[in-house]
Protein backbone atom coordinates (compact mmCIF):
# COMPACT_ATOMS: atom_id res chain seq x y z
CA UNK A 1 0.00 0.00 0.00
CA UNK A 2 2.79 3.14 0.68
CA UNK A 3 4.28 1.94 -2.53
CA UNK A 4 1.85 3.45 -3.74
CA UNK A 5 2.49 6.87 -1.99
CA UNK A 6 5.02 8.11 -3.66
CA UNK A 7 2.87 8.50 -6.99
CA UNK A 8 0.38 9.47 -4.77
CA UNK A 9 2.33 12.53 -3.39
CA UNK A 10 3.85 13.60 -7.03
CA UNK A 11 0.40 13.97 -8.36
CA UNK A 12 -0.52 16.75 -5.38
CA UNK A 13 0.73 19.82 -6.77
CA UNK A 14 -1.35 19.61 -10.00
CA UNK A 15 -4.48 19.66 -7.65
CA UNK A 16 -6.33 22.25 -6.14
CA UNK A 17 -8.04 21.04 -3.43
CA UNK A 18 -10.60 23.52 -1.87
CA UNK A 19 -11.36 22.47 1.58
CA UNK A 20 -9.71 19.06 0.97
CA UNK A 21 -6.07 19.20 3.26
CA UNK A 22 -3.79 17.41 0.76
CA UNK A 23 -2.75 13.70 0.26
CA UNK A 24 -1.00 12.37 2.75
CA UNK A 25 -0.07 8.76 4.28
CA UNK A 26 -2.19 8.82 6.98
CA UNK A 27 -5.50 9.30 4.17
CA UNK A 28 -4.55 5.70 3.13
CA UNK A 29 -5.05 4.20 6.84
CA UNK A 30 -8.33 5.91 7.69
CA UNK A 31 -8.86 4.51 11.17
CA UNK A 32 -5.47 5.52 12.13
CA UNK A 33 -2.96 2.26 13.58
CA UNK A 34 -6.11 0.21 14.34
CA UNK A 35 -7.13 0.60 10.27
CA UNK A 36 -7.89 -2.73 8.78
CA UNK A 37 -7.49 -4.58 5.45
CA UNK A 38 -11.21 -5.31 4.67
CA UNK A 39 -12.47 -8.69 4.06
CA UNK A 40 -14.54 -9.37 0.92
CA UNK A 41 -16.97 -11.35 2.56
CA UNK A 42 -19.36 -10.55 5.53
CA UNK A 43 -17.02 -9.78 7.71
CA UNK A 44 -15.97 -6.51 6.78
CA UNK A 45 -17.99 -4.32 9.82
CA UNK A 46 -16.67 -7.34 12.59
CA UNK A 47 -12.99 -7.08 12.55
CA UNK A 48 -11.10 -5.71 15.64
CA UNK A 49 -8.94 -2.88 14.71
CA UNK A 50 -5.48 -3.87 14.22
CA UNK A 51 -4.02 -2.48 17.42
CA UNK A 52 -6.12 -3.54 20.12
CA UNK A 53 -4.11 -5.27 22.61
CA UNK A 54 -4.16 -8.99 23.63
CA UNK A 55 -6.85 -8.55 26.20
CA UNK A 56 -8.85 -5.81 24.21
CA UNK A 57 -9.11 -8.20 21.93
CA UNK A 58 -10.39 -10.86 24.08
CA UNK A 59 -12.85 -7.96 25.37
CA UNK A 60 -13.76 -7.30 21.73
CA UNK A 61 -14.34 -11.07 21.32
CA UNK A 62 -16.52 -10.88 24.36
CA UNK A 63 -18.35 -8.36 23.02
CA UNK A 64 -19.02 -9.25 19.97
CA UNK A 65 -20.44 -12.99 21.27
CA UNK A 66 -22.98 -10.68 22.68
CA UNK A 67 -23.48 -8.92 19.90
CA UNK A 68 -24.72 -12.19 18.23
CA UNK A 69 -26.73 -13.39 21.29
CA UNK A 70 -29.81 -14.19 20.66
CA UNK A 71 -31.87 -12.80 24.05
CA UNK A 72 -34.61 -15.25 25.26
CA UNK A 73 -37.60 -14.76 27.75
CA UNK A 74 -37.83 -15.47 30.63
CA UNK A 75 -39.95 -18.55 31.03
CA UNK A 76 -37.69 -20.15 28.05
CA UNK A 77 -35.38 -21.10 31.09
CA UNK A 78 -32.11 -19.87 30.04
CA UNK A 79 -32.76 -16.84 32.23
CA UNK A 80 -29.03 -16.00 33.59
CA UNK A 81 -28.36 -12.81 31.26
CA UNK A 82 -31.98 -12.76 29.81
CA UNK A 83 -35.66 -11.04 29.86
CA UNK A 84 -36.37 -10.01 26.34
CA UNK A 85 -39.10 -7.94 26.09
CA UNK A 86 -42.59 -8.61 26.65
CA UNK A 87 -42.16 -5.95 23.77
CA UNK A 88 -39.15 -5.65 21.59
CA UNK A 89 -38.74 -5.19 18.18
CA UNK A 90 -35.97 -8.12 17.81
CA UNK A 91 -33.88 -10.61 19.85
CA UNK A 92 -30.08 -10.00 18.81
CA UNK A 93 -28.43 -6.79 17.79
CA UNK A 94 -27.13 -8.24 14.39
CA UNK A 95 -30.62 -8.83 13.30
CA UNK A 96 -30.94 -5.48 13.19
CA UNK A 97 -27.21 -4.25 12.40
CA UNK A 98 -27.63 -6.71 9.69
CA UNK A 99 -24.04 -8.93 8.94
CA UNK A 100 -22.85 -5.91 11.33
CA UNK A 101 -23.61 -3.39 8.72
CA UNK A 102 -26.70 -1.63 7.35
CA UNK A 103 -30.36 -2.12 7.83
CA UNK A 104 -32.97 -1.08 5.59
CA UNK A 105 -36.71 0.05 5.32
CA UNK A 106 -39.05 -2.70 4.91
CA UNK A 107 -39.76 -2.70 1.22
CA UNK A 108 -41.25 -6.04 0.53
CA UNK A 109 -37.79 -7.76 -0.32
CA UNK A 110 -36.50 -10.66 1.77
CA UNK A 111 -32.72 -10.50 2.54
CA UNK A 112 -30.68 -13.50 2.52
CA UNK A 113 -29.88 -14.39 5.94
CA UNK A 114 -30.73 -17.48 8.30
CA UNK A 115 -32.61 -15.31 10.30
CA UNK A 116 -35.65 -12.93 10.46
CA UNK A 117 -34.21 -9.00 10.19
CA UNK A 118 -35.76 -6.04 11.57
CA UNK A 119 -33.71 -3.30 10.26
CA UNK A 120 -35.99 -0.16 10.96
CA UNK A 121 -36.90 1.33 14.06
CA UNK A 122 -39.95 3.98 14.56
CA UNK A 123 -39.19 6.74 17.04
CA UNK A 124 -42.48 8.09 18.41
CA UNK A 125 -43.28 11.08 20.53
CA UNK A 126 -45.20 14.48 21.76
CA UNK A 127 -44.63 17.46 21.61
CA UNK A 128 -44.57 19.39 25.32
CA UNK A 129 -46.53 22.01 26.17
CA UNK A 130 -44.53 25.49 25.17
CA UNK A 131 -42.56 26.53 28.28
CA UNK A 132 -42.97 22.90 30.48
CA UNK A 133 -39.81 22.01 30.67
CA UNK A 134 -39.43 18.45 32.79
CA UNK A 135 -36.16 18.85 34.56
CA UNK A 136 -32.82 20.93 34.50
CA UNK A 137 -31.83 19.40 31.88
CA UNK A 138 -34.44 20.67 29.39
CA UNK A 139 -34.11 24.13 31.15
CA UNK A 140 -30.62 24.41 30.44
CA UNK A 141 -31.22 23.48 26.61
CA UNK A 142 -33.87 25.92 26.43
CA UNK A 143 -31.11 28.49 27.97
CA UNK A 144 -29.10 27.28 24.92
CA UNK A 145 -31.24 27.18 22.12
CA UNK A 146 -34.28 29.37 21.76
CA UNK A 147 -36.16 27.34 19.33
CA UNK A 148 -35.54 24.16 21.53
CA UNK A 149 -38.76 22.30 21.18
CA UNK A 150 -38.31 19.16 24.27
CA UNK A 151 -40.21 15.98 22.77
CA UNK A 152 -42.19 13.54 25.34
CA UNK A 153 -42.52 9.53 24.47
CA UNK A 154 -45.92 8.89 23.25
CA UNK A 155 -48.38 7.83 26.61
CA UNK A 156 -49.70 5.07 25.42
CA UNK A 157 -46.67 3.62 22.87
CA UNK A 158 -43.81 5.21 24.41
CA UNK A 159 -40.47 5.91 22.84
CA UNK A 160 -40.58 3.63 19.73
CA UNK A 161 -43.08 1.14 18.33
CA UNK A 162 -42.34 -2.17 19.02
CA UNK A 163 -42.92 -5.13 16.52
CA UNK A 164 -42.73 -7.33 18.14
CA UNK A 165 -43.59 -9.47 21.59
CA UNK A 166 -42.88 -12.09 23.91
CA UNK A 167 -46.25 -14.90 23.99
CA UNK A 168 -48.81 -13.86 25.83
CA UNK A 169 -48.55 -10.15 24.70
CA UNK A 170 -49.06 -7.98 21.74
CA UNK A 171 -46.84 -6.39 19.13
CA UNK A 172 -47.52 -2.73 19.00
CA UNK A 173 -47.92 -2.16 15.53
CA UNK A 174 -45.37 -2.52 12.37
CA UNK A 175 -43.91 -0.61 9.97
CA UNK A 176 -44.97 -0.22 6.16
CA UNK A 177 -43.74 2.03 2.95
CA UNK A 178 -44.90 2.87 -0.20
CA UNK A 179 -42.51 4.39 -2.15
CA UNK A 180 -43.14 7.17 -4.59
CA UNK A 181 -41.23 6.84 -7.81
CA UNK A 182 -39.31 10.60 -8.86
CA UNK A 183 -37.20 11.61 -11.59
CA UNK A 184 -34.36 13.52 -11.56
CA UNK A 185 -32.89 15.01 -15.09
CA UNK A 186 -29.32 15.33 -14.76
CA UNK A 187 -27.17 18.04 -16.90
CA UNK A 188 -25.77 15.22 -19.10
CA UNK A 189 -29.11 13.75 -19.87
CA UNK A 190 -28.98 11.09 -17.43
CA UNK A 191 -32.34 10.10 -15.43
CA UNK A 192 -31.89 9.11 -11.95
CA UNK A 193 -35.39 7.91 -9.97
CA UNK A 194 -35.69 8.45 -6.77
CA UNK A 195 -38.30 6.79 -4.59
CA UNK A 196 -39.89 9.35 -1.60
CA UNK A 197 -41.15 7.33 0.78
CA UNK A 198 -44.62 7.33 2.86
CA UNK A 199 -44.09 5.53 6.24
CA UNK A 200 -47.28 4.20 7.88
CA UNK A 201 -47.77 2.30 11.39
CA UNK A 202 -50.14 -0.89 10.60
CA UNK A 203 -51.64 -2.52 13.28
CA UNK A 204 -51.63 -0.69 16.12
CA UNK A 205 -52.44 -3.02 18.60
CA UNK A 206 -53.11 -0.31 21.92
CA UNK A 207 -55.35 1.71 20.45
CA UNK A 208 -54.92 5.05 17.86
CA UNK A 209 -51.48 7.11 17.99
CA UNK A 210 -53.73 10.48 17.89
CA UNK A 211 -51.77 13.28 17.49
CA UNK A 212 -47.97 12.68 17.90
CA UNK A 213 -44.56 12.89 15.62
CA UNK A 214 -42.74 9.75 13.86
CA UNK A 215 -39.22 8.78 13.00
CA UNK A 216 -37.89 6.16 10.82
CA UNK A 217 -34.56 5.59 11.40
CA UNK A 218 -32.79 2.58 8.96
CA UNK A 219 -30.15 0.42 10.76
CA UNK A 220 -26.41 2.14 10.45
CA UNK A 221 -23.25 0.62 10.09
CA UNK A 222 -20.52 0.25 12.88
CA UNK A 223 -17.38 1.42 12.61
CA UNK A 224 -14.38 3.14 14.51
CA UNK A 225 -16.62 4.67 16.78
CA UNK A 226 -14.16 4.46 19.70
CA UNK A 227 -12.18 6.91 17.30
CA UNK A 228 -15.19 9.06 16.79
CA UNK A 229 -15.96 9.22 20.36
CA UNK A 230 -11.90 10.53 20.70
CA UNK A 231 -11.95 13.50 18.99
CA UNK A 232 -11.99 15.99 21.36
CA UNK A 233 -15.29 17.62 22.13
CA UNK A 234 -13.33 21.64 21.79
CA UNK A 235 -12.46 20.86 18.37
CA UNK A 236 -15.82 19.22 17.34
CA UNK A 237 -17.57 22.69 18.84
CA UNK A 238 -15.32 24.96 17.41
CA UNK A 239 -16.38 23.93 13.72
CA UNK A 240 -20.01 24.59 14.62
CA UNK A 241 -21.31 27.78 12.75
CA UNK A 242 -24.75 28.05 13.88
CA UNK A 243 -25.46 31.83 12.81
CA UNK A 244 -22.93 30.89 9.81
CA UNK A 245 -20.79 34.13 10.41
CA UNK A 246 -18.60 32.69 7.13
CA UNK A 247 -21.84 32.90 5.05
CA UNK A 248 -20.94 29.89 3.08
CA UNK A 249 -24.71 28.91 3.57
CA UNK A 250 -23.58 26.14 6.26
CA UNK A 251 -24.02 26.73 9.77
CA UNK A 252 -23.89 23.60 11.50
CA UNK A 253 -24.77 23.08 15.18
CA UNK A 254 -23.39 20.69 18.20
CA UNK A 255 -25.75 18.50 19.21
CA UNK A 256 -25.55 18.39 23.03
CA UNK A 257 -27.58 15.52 24.84
CA UNK A 258 -27.44 14.23 28.50
CA UNK A 259 -25.27 11.69 29.29
CA UNK A 260 -26.15 8.15 31.57
CA UNK A 261 -22.91 7.57 31.93
CA UNK A 262 -20.86 10.64 32.32
CA UNK A 263 -23.47 12.29 34.07
CA UNK A 264 -23.98 15.55 32.61
CA UNK A 265 -24.91 17.25 29.49
CA UNK A 266 -22.38 16.39 26.67
CA UNK A 267 -21.62 16.71 22.73
CA UNK A 268 -24.32 14.23 20.65
CA UNK A 269 -22.04 12.41 19.03
CA UNK A 270 -24.40 8.92 17.30
CA UNK A 271 -27.43 8.07 16.24
CA UNK A 272 -28.95 9.67 13.42
CA UNK A 273 -29.96 13.15 15.25
CA UNK A 274 -26.14 12.40 17.59
CA UNK A 275 -28.81 11.65 20.01
CA UNK A 276 -26.47 9.71 22.08
CA UNK A 277 -22.89 11.16 23.68
CA UNK A 278 -21.27 7.87 24.03
CA UNK A 279 -21.33 4.47 22.40
CA UNK A 280 -22.38 2.98 26.03
CA UNK A 281 -25.32 5.26 26.03
CA UNK A 282 -26.69 4.55 22.72
CA UNK A 283 -26.23 0.28 23.17
CA UNK A 284 -28.33 0.91 26.75
CA UNK A 285 -30.85 2.37 24.87
CA UNK A 286 -31.03 -0.17 22.46
CA UNK A 287 -31.64 -2.97 24.98
CA UNK A 288 -34.09 -0.96 26.57
CA UNK A 289 -36.14 -0.05 23.70
CA UNK A 290 -35.18 -2.63 21.14
CA UNK A 291 -35.22 -5.27 23.34
CA UNK A 292 -37.08 -4.97 26.48
CA UNK A 293 -33.87 -5.02 28.60
CA UNK A 294 -32.49 -3.10 31.53
CA UNK A 295 -29.36 -2.31 32.52
CA UNK A 296 -27.49 0.03 35.47
CA UNK A 297 -28.06 3.04 32.86
CA UNK A 298 -31.59 1.91 31.35
CA UNK A 299 -33.12 0.18 34.78
CA UNK A 300 -36.73 -0.35 33.41
CA UNK A 301 -37.03 -4.74 32.94
CA UNK A 302 -40.13 -3.83 31.23
CA UNK A 303 -38.14 -1.48 28.50
CA UNK A 304 -40.47 0.38 26.87
CA UNK A 305 -43.68 -0.68 28.50
CA UNK A 306 -45.95 2.48 29.29
CA UNK A 307 -48.44 2.92 32.27
CA UNK A 308 -51.17 2.57 29.80
CA UNK A 309 -49.97 -1.36 28.84
CA UNK A 310 -50.10 -2.28 32.78
CA UNK A 311 -50.32 -5.84 31.55
CA UNK A 312 -47.04 -5.61 30.04
CA UNK A 313 -45.32 -3.45 32.83
CA UNK A 314 -46.05 -5.92 35.41
CA UNK A 315 -45.01 -9.07 33.07
CA UNK A 316 -42.23 -11.10 35.19
CA UNK A 317 -39.02 -9.77 34.06
CA UNK A 318 -35.29 -11.63 34.06
CA UNK A 319 -33.90 -9.68 37.02
CA UNK A 320 -32.95 -12.23 39.20
CA UNK A 321 -31.75 -12.11 42.70
CA UNK A 322 -28.34 -12.62 42.22
CA UNK A 323 -27.57 -10.54 38.82
CA UNK A 324 -27.62 -6.12 39.28
CA UNK A 325 -30.18 -5.92 35.81
CA UNK A 326 -31.05 -8.07 33.04
CA UNK A 327 -27.88 -7.14 31.21
CA UNK A 328 -24.70 -6.85 33.31
CA UNK A 329 -22.91 -3.78 33.69
CA UNK A 330 -19.84 -6.47 32.81
CA UNK A 331 -22.30 -7.41 29.28
CA UNK A 332 -23.07 -3.87 28.82
CA UNK A 333 -18.96 -2.76 29.13
CA UNK A 334 -18.21 -5.71 26.63
CA UNK A 335 -21.00 -4.55 24.11
CA UNK A 336 -19.22 -1.02 24.18
CA UNK A 337 -15.89 -2.43 23.88
CA UNK A 338 -16.89 -4.17 20.96
CA UNK A 339 -18.38 -1.44 19.19
CA UNK A 340 -16.34 1.01 20.08
CA UNK A 341 -12.84 -1.32 18.75
CA UNK A 342 -14.54 -2.40 15.41
CA UNK A 343 -11.66 -1.52 12.88
CA UNK A 344 -12.00 1.10 10.05
CA UNK A 345 -11.28 -0.51 6.60
CA UNK A 346 -8.18 0.44 4.47
CA UNK A 347 -9.05 2.95 1.53
CA UNK A 348 -9.00 0.76 -2.49
CA UNK A 349 -7.48 2.43 -5.26
CA UNK A 350 -6.90 5.56 -3.19
CA UNK A 351 -4.15 6.54 -6.05
CA UNK A 352 -6.24 5.84 -9.02
CA UNK A 353 -6.53 8.50 -11.24
CA UNK A 354 -10.16 8.48 -11.31
CA UNK A 355 -10.42 8.41 -7.86
CA UNK A 356 -7.96 11.52 -7.16
CA UNK A 357 -10.39 13.18 -9.76
CA UNK A 358 -13.24 12.23 -7.41
CA UNK A 359 -11.49 13.86 -4.17
CA UNK A 360 -11.07 17.15 -5.98
CA UNK A 361 -14.45 17.45 -7.00
CA UNK A 362 -15.25 16.72 -3.19
CA UNK A 363 -13.84 19.29 -2.41
CA UNK A 364 -14.65 22.36 -4.65
CA UNK A 365 -18.21 21.21 -4.63
CA UNK A 366 -18.42 21.73 -1.25
CA UNK A 367 -19.35 18.32 0.62
CA UNK A 368 -16.31 18.41 2.47
CA UNK A 369 -17.46 21.35 4.46
CA UNK A 370 -19.51 19.18 6.12
CA UNK A 371 -18.19 15.57 5.78
CA UNK A 372 -15.13 16.92 7.09
CA UNK A 373 -12.12 14.78 6.06
CA UNK A 374 -9.71 14.38 8.74
CA UNK A 375 -9.84 15.17 12.56
CA UNK A 376 -6.77 13.98 15.07
CA UNK A 377 -7.96 12.35 17.87
CA UNK A 378 -6.91 13.35 21.56
CA UNK A 379 -5.60 11.24 24.59
CA UNK A 380 -7.90 8.82 26.48
CA UNK A 381 -6.98 7.54 29.59
CA UNK A 382 -6.18 3.58 29.60
CA UNK A 383 -7.30 3.53 25.77
CA UNK A 384 -4.36 3.99 23.66
CA UNK A 385 -5.34 2.45 20.92
CA UNK A 386 -7.76 5.62 19.96
CA UNK A 387 -5.47 8.35 21.49
CA UNK A 388 -3.51 10.52 19.17
CA UNK A 389 -4.48 9.08 15.42
CA UNK A 390 -4.95 10.57 12.64
CA UNK A 391 -8.33 9.60 11.41
CA UNK A 392 -10.65 10.40 8.33
CA UNK A 393 -14.54 9.58 9.14
CA UNK A 394 -16.04 12.56 6.21
CA UNK A 395 -17.62 13.84 9.10
CA UNK A 396 -17.87 16.84 11.23
CA UNK A 397 -20.38 15.50 13.84
CA UNK A 398 -22.74 18.66 13.71
CA UNK A 399 -26.32 19.02 12.99
CA UNK A 400 -27.43 20.69 9.32
CA UNK A 401 -30.39 21.55 8.11
CA UNK A 402 -31.21 19.01 5.19
CA UNK A 403 -34.38 20.64 4.30
CA UNK A 404 -37.82 19.79 3.76
CA UNK A 405 -37.64 16.80 1.41
CA UNK A 406 -35.71 14.87 4.30
CA UNK A 407 -37.93 16.67 7.43
CA UNK A 408 -39.14 14.08 9.96
CA UNK A 409 -40.80 17.07 12.53
CA UNK A 410 -38.99 15.07 15.08
CA UNK A 411 -37.19 17.17 17.16
CA UNK A 412 -34.06 15.43 19.34
CA UNK A 413 -32.92 17.28 22.32
CA UNK A 414 -30.95 20.54 19.96
CA UNK A 415 -31.97 18.84 16.62
CA UNK A 416 -35.13 20.13 15.27
CA UNK A 417 -37.00 18.34 13.07
CA UNK A 418 -35.35 19.79 9.84
CA UNK A 419 -31.54 18.76 11.24
CA UNK A 420 -29.62 15.75 10.84
CA UNK A 421 -26.13 14.75 12.08
CA UNK A 422 -23.51 14.15 9.41
CA UNK A 423 -23.02 10.84 8.98
CA UNK A 424 -19.32 9.35 8.29
CA UNK A 425 -18.61 8.01 5.13
CA UNK A 426 -15.81 5.87 6.21
CA UNK A 427 -16.38 2.15 4.88
CA UNK A 428 -19.31 3.60 2.99
CA UNK A 429 -18.05 1.93 -0.33
CA UNK A 430 -18.09 -1.64 1.23
CA UNK A 431 -22.39 -1.61 2.05
CA UNK A 432 -22.77 -3.41 -0.94
CA UNK A 433 -20.29 -6.02 -0.41
CA UNK A 434 -21.37 -6.36 3.18
CA UNK A 435 -25.66 -5.59 2.75
CA UNK A 436 -25.62 -7.29 -1.08
CA UNK A 437 -27.83 -4.02 -1.06
CA UNK A 438 -27.11 -0.61 -1.17
CA UNK A 439 -29.83 1.48 1.52
CA UNK A 440 -28.41 5.21 2.42
CA UNK A 441 -29.85 8.38 4.23
CA UNK A 442 -31.85 7.85 7.85
CA UNK A 443 -34.84 6.24 6.60
CA UNK A 444 -33.12 4.21 3.41
CA UNK A 445 -34.68 5.66 0.88
CA UNK A 446 -31.82 6.23 -1.18
CA UNK A 447 -30.78 2.85 -2.87
CA UNK A 448 -27.39 4.08 -4.22
CA UNK A 449 -24.77 7.02 -3.13
CA UNK A 450 -25.97 9.20 -6.02
CA UNK A 451 -29.40 8.80 -4.81
CA UNK A 452 -27.79 9.59 -1.38
CA UNK A 453 -26.74 13.22 -3.30
CA UNK A 454 -29.65 13.77 -4.54
CA UNK A 455 -31.88 14.32 -1.59
CA UNK A 456 -29.63 16.64 0.06
CA UNK A 457 -31.59 20.07 0.90
CA UNK A 458 -31.24 23.17 2.96
CA UNK A 459 -27.77 23.53 4.15
CA UNK A 460 -26.70 20.54 1.58
CA UNK A 461 -28.97 21.71 -1.61
CA UNK A 462 -26.11 24.09 -3.50
CA UNK A 463 -23.71 20.84 -3.32
CA UNK A 464 -26.23 18.51 -4.52
CA UNK A 465 -27.23 20.87 -7.22
CA UNK A 466 -23.63 21.40 -8.16
CA UNK A 467 -23.81 17.44 -8.62
CA UNK A 468 -26.58 17.63 -11.23
CA UNK A 469 -24.65 19.99 -13.44
CA UNK A 470 -20.92 18.19 -13.09
CA UNK A 471 -19.80 16.81 -16.41
CA UNK A 472 -20.52 12.82 -16.39
CA UNK A 473 -17.03 12.40 -15.96
CA UNK A 474 -16.49 14.44 -13.07
CA UNK A 475 -19.65 12.70 -11.37
CA UNK A 476 -18.11 9.52 -12.18
CA UNK A 477 -15.29 10.63 -10.29
CA UNK A 478 -17.30 11.18 -7.40
CA UNK A 479 -19.05 8.01 -6.84
CA UNK A 480 -15.46 6.10 -7.88
CA UNK A 481 -13.61 8.68 -4.93
CA UNK A 482 -16.93 7.31 -2.34
CA UNK A 483 -16.72 3.63 -3.12
CA UNK A 484 -13.25 4.03 -2.32
CA UNK A 485 -13.67 4.94 1.48
C1 LIG B 1 -34.33 -2.90 16.31
C2 LIG B 1 -33.12 -2.61 15.60
C3 LIG B 1 -31.84 -2.44 16.40
C4 LIG B 1 -31.32 -3.27 17.36
C5 LIG B 1 -31.91 -4.57 17.91
C6 LIG B 1 -30.08 -2.67 17.77
N1 LIG B 1 -29.84 -1.52 17.08
FE1 LIG B 1 -28.22 -0.33 17.26
N2 LIG B 1 -29.10 1.05 16.08
C7 LIG B 1 -30.32 0.91 15.45
C8 LIG B 1 -30.73 2.18 14.86
C9 LIG B 1 -32.00 2.43 14.08
C10 LIG B 1 -29.72 3.10 15.18
C11 LIG B 1 -29.74 4.62 14.89
C12 LIG B 1 -30.45 5.23 16.11
C13 LIG B 1 -30.79 6.70 16.02
O1 LIG B 1 -30.80 7.29 14.95
O2 LIG B 1 -31.07 7.29 17.08
C14 LIG B 1 -28.71 2.35 15.93
C15 LIG B 1 -27.51 2.90 16.39
C16 LIG B 1 -26.54 2.20 17.08
C17 LIG B 1 -25.25 2.74 17.47
C18 LIG B 1 -24.72 4.13 17.13
C19 LIG B 1 -24.11 4.08 15.75
C20 LIG B 1 -23.76 5.40 15.12
O3 LIG B 1 -22.90 5.42 14.23
O4 LIG B 1 -24.36 6.42 15.44
C21 LIG B 1 -24.62 1.74 18.18
C22 LIG B 1 -23.24 1.82 18.80
C23 LIG B 1 -25.50 0.61 18.24
N3 LIG B 1 -26.66 0.92 17.55
C24 LIG B 1 -25.20 -0.59 18.88
C25 LIG B 1 -26.15 -1.59 19.10
C26 LIG B 1 -25.95 -2.73 19.98
C27 LIG B 1 -24.67 -3.06 20.72
C28 LIG B 1 -27.10 -3.46 19.96
C29 LIG B 1 -27.46 -4.69 20.77
C30 LIG B 1 -27.46 -4.50 22.22
C31 LIG B 1 -28.01 -2.77 19.06
N4 LIG B 1 -27.40 -1.64 18.57
C32 LIG B 1 -29.27 -3.22 18.76
C33 LIG B 1 -31.07 -0.25 15.39
C34 LIG B 1 -30.90 -1.33 16.24
C1 LIG C 1 -24.73 20.70 4.77
C2 LIG C 1 -23.91 19.56 5.15
C3 LIG C 1 -23.68 18.53 4.07
C4 LIG C 1 -23.12 18.69 2.81
C5 LIG C 1 -22.61 19.97 2.17
C6 LIG C 1 -23.07 17.38 2.21
N1 LIG C 1 -23.59 16.45 3.08
FE1 LIG C 1 -23.80 14.48 2.71
N2 LIG C 1 -24.92 14.28 4.39
C7 LIG C 1 -25.17 15.27 5.32
C8 LIG C 1 -26.14 14.80 6.27
C9 LIG C 1 -26.64 15.58 7.48
C10 LIG C 1 -26.52 13.52 5.86
C11 LIG C 1 -27.57 12.60 6.51
C12 LIG C 1 -28.97 13.00 6.01
C13 LIG C 1 -30.07 12.00 6.34
O1 LIG C 1 -29.77 10.87 6.74
O2 LIG C 1 -31.24 12.33 6.16
C14 LIG C 1 -25.70 13.20 4.69
C15 LIG C 1 -25.70 11.97 4.05
C16 LIG C 1 -24.81 11.64 3.03
C17 LIG C 1 -24.64 10.31 2.47
C18 LIG C 1 -25.34 9.05 2.97
C19 LIG C 1 -24.62 8.54 4.18
C20 LIG C 1 -25.28 7.40 4.89
O3 LIG C 1 -24.67 6.92 5.85
O4 LIG C 1 -26.39 6.96 4.52
C21 LIG C 1 -23.70 10.40 1.48
C22 LIG C 1 -23.16 9.27 0.64
C23 LIG C 1 -23.30 11.79 1.41
N3 LIG C 1 -23.98 12.51 2.36
C24 LIG C 1 -22.37 12.30 0.51
C25 LIG C 1 -22.22 13.66 0.25
C26 LIG C 1 -21.54 14.22 -0.89
C27 LIG C 1 -20.83 13.41 -1.97
C28 LIG C 1 -21.64 15.58 -0.80
C29 LIG C 1 -21.21 16.61 -1.81
C30 LIG C 1 -21.91 16.54 -3.07
C31 LIG C 1 -22.36 15.85 0.44
N4 LIG C 1 -22.71 14.68 1.04
C32 LIG C 1 -22.59 17.13 0.93
C33 LIG C 1 -24.58 16.52 5.33
C34 LIG C 1 -23.98 17.11 4.21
Amino acid sequence: MFRTLAALLLIVPSLTLADMPPIEESELQPGGEGTVEPMYDIDVFALPAANLSIIQELDFQFGSGLFRKRWQPLDEGNYRMDGLGPLYNTNSCLFCHIKDGRGYAPDGTSFETSYEVVSMIGKVGVPADEGAYMDEMEEYLAALDPDFEPMRPHPVYGYQIQDHAIEGHKPEGSISVIWHPEEVTLADGVVVTLRRPEFSIEGLAYGPLGEHAFSPRITPQLTGLGLLTAIPEDAIKSKADPLDEDGDGISGRAQITWSDILDRPALGRFGWKGSAATVRDQISVALRNDMGVSSDLQPDDAGDCTAAQPECLNAPHGRGAAEEYEALTASLRGLTVYAENIGVPARRDADDKQVLQGRKVFGEIGCAACHTPKWQTGEVVGQPQLSNQTIWPYTDLLLHDMGPELADDFPEMLASGREWRTPPLWGIGLIDLTNGREDYLHDGRAGSLLEAILWHGGEGQSARDAVIELSTSDREALLAFLKSL
